[in-house]
């Protein structure tokens, strides 16, 4: 399963980089604005410089609705860098767009899916990746792991190629239970990453290991 960031903080990003297991970045525009990009030269920017940072897809959203928009919108992200993936909304002119891009040979996220009925337009679209939003489901009490698990079983059933990328993900359980199921890949804050580490048995034998070896010197 790939590893993706969910934020667009640079220091964040720089430290799931550094521990080596990170194969992306995924923002959104609520993200943007919680670190205070705004204005469409600083957003351009920002991306460039998340793009430095990491190796993977980097997912950058567009903000038009209507598909002359997303497509002017989503080129001249796409031309940004080569590793931009243009994130693109569950709506009916975004369908229009995926399939736009798909034919081109740009990459897309499909974000803001809900159900497995968009997950399914998103994969005949030709989407690379769809990103069902797993926490927001929870948020609302309805089972946002399931919606994975049907998803996992439509594309397996035709052999879609688009990734699951399991979004919204809010905690370390969320990542074992998408990885369980066969999430493609997930997108997380840094804490659910770094959650995996934590293990007070890890921490009390580690504790006596080195407790021990000072006893013998
Ligand atoms: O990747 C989607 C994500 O940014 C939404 O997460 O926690 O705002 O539901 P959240």
């Amino acid at each position: 399963m790939k590893f993706f960031i969910d934020t667009a903080n640079l220091e964040q990003i720089k430290e799931a980089q550094a521990l080596g297991i990170l194969d992306g970045v995924t923002t959104n525009p609520s993200l943007m604005a919680k670190e205070g990009i705004n204005g469409e030269e600083n957003v351009k920017k920002h991306y460039q410089a998340i793009c430095e940072i990491v190796d993977g897809d980097v997912s950058a959203e567009v903000i038009a609705t209507d598909f002359e928009g997303m497509i002017k919108e989503g080129e001249a992200l796409a031309a940004l860098h080569d590793q931009i993936v243009v994130k693109i909304p569950m709506i009916k002119d975004g369908v229009k767009a995926l399939k736009y891009f798909s034919s081109k040979g740009i990459k897309t996220n499909c974000t803001l899916v809900f159900s497995a009925g968009q997950a399914l337009l998103a994969a005949k679209a030709g989407a690379t990746y769809v990103s069902p939003f797993i926490g927001r489901l929870d948020d609302i009490s309805t089972d946002g792991l399931n919606l994975i698990s049907e998803i996992r079983h439509i594309y397996d059933n035709y052999g879609f190629e688009t990734e699951i990328l399991a979004a919204s993900v809010r905690h370390t359980m969320h990542v074992i239970d998408c990885a369980k199921i066969g999430a493609d890949v997930m997108t997380g804050p840094l804490s659910s990453i770094e959650g995996l580490l934590k293990h007070p048995l890890t921490d009390i034998g580690l504790e006596k290991f080195l407790a021990d070896h000072k006893k013998n010197q």
